[in-house]
């Protein structure tokens, strides 16, 4: 079934546990969620990234919306990463209630002033937003010292941040990034629990491939309500048709797809147990 997004961080915030949110780009990644979170009666969230949205268009979201809808478990369908307006207008069209405005690129004032607009035009259809605080360039391995502080989300910043944008879900950077981590990243959890102190929001970490289960389990403890995972599950497609042409060169599309399907399955069902979202589909207390 087709849910809201807020209403399953909510559940899951009160929970403790978090929702698995996916970067999906066509059916068989849509099918792959919806399957491991069927299997395992689990809600979650399928996400579409700027650039699958401007390859798939309407035809990925309203993809998504059936694949959501048909599905006997609660999930949500989101705009991941939007740095356009447009992209964010014609996702409402085209009948999505759930989008990330990333203005973390820009300076907090420039941030401030996006995210607000878009909050203002998501809100006015009933939909929800994410907003992002910091950036995620880099890890402590990699940054100058000084650097990486400044790319952390200050969680004093953070509370103007909600007030003055009225974004719904708010996107932490506490040392996590996208893509893989050079070495098993440290989470700067003393950070992450000032900013649930400061905020009331469900709390979001973008780069969850990779990180290991104590990492997970202390983020969720401490308010992380989402996790996005992207790189793990694009890597399972590309292994899954890299191996069958391998061992099998004249592979027909439909058996490609199927163990496209089948690999990318796999990885999303040890992130919903990871996550803890196993078994709490049938419950949305809000
Ligand atoms: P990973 O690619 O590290 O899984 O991150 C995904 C993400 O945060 C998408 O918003």
């Amino acid at each position: 079934m087709l849910v809201s997004t807020l209403s399953l961080l909510r559940t899951a915030a009160e929970a403790g546990y978090a929702i698995g949110a996916f970067n999906v780009y066509n059916l068989e990644a849509a099918r792959a969620v919806v399957a491991a979170s069927e299997a395992n009666r689990s809600p979650a969230i399928l996400q579409i990234l700027p650039r699958a949205f401007e390859l798939g268009g309407a035809p990925l979201v309203k993809l998504c919306l059936a694949a959501a809808r048909d599905s006997s478990v609660p999930i949500s369908v989101h705009l991941d990463h939007s740095r356009s307006p447009d992209d964010i207008k014609a996702v409402l069209s085209a009948g999505l209630s759930s989008v990330m405005a990333d203005g973390s690129h820009l300076s907090y004032h420039d941030n401030v002033a996006f995210t607000q607009a878009m909050a203002d035009i998501v809100h006015k259809q009933g939909a929800v937003i994410e907003g992002e605080l910091g950036q995620l360039t880099g890890t402590e391995y990699v940054l100058p010292v000084s650097e990486y502080e400044e790319s952390l989300t200050d969680p004093d910043q953070a509370s103007d941040f909600v007030a003055k944008t009225g974004i719904d879900a708010l996107a932490v950077c506490i040392g996590n990034v996208h893509g893989r981590y050079p070495k098993e990243p440290r989470l700067d959890f003393d950070r992450l629990a000032a900013i649930r102190s400061a905020v009331a929001v469900p709390l979001v970490l973008h780069g969850a491939s990779g990180l290991n289960e104590s990492s997970v389990r202390r983020s969720i403890q401490l308010g992380i309500s989402k996790f996005n995972v992207n790189t793990e599950l694009r890597q399972a497609y590309l292994d899954a048709l890299r191996e069958s042409l391998h061992s099998s060169p004249s592979a027909d599309l439909p058996d490609l797809m199927q163990e496209a399907v089948a690999c990318m399955s796999k990885v999303v069902s040890m992130k919903l147990h990871l996550f803890g979202s196993v078994g709490k589909a049938g419950i949305l207390t809000t």
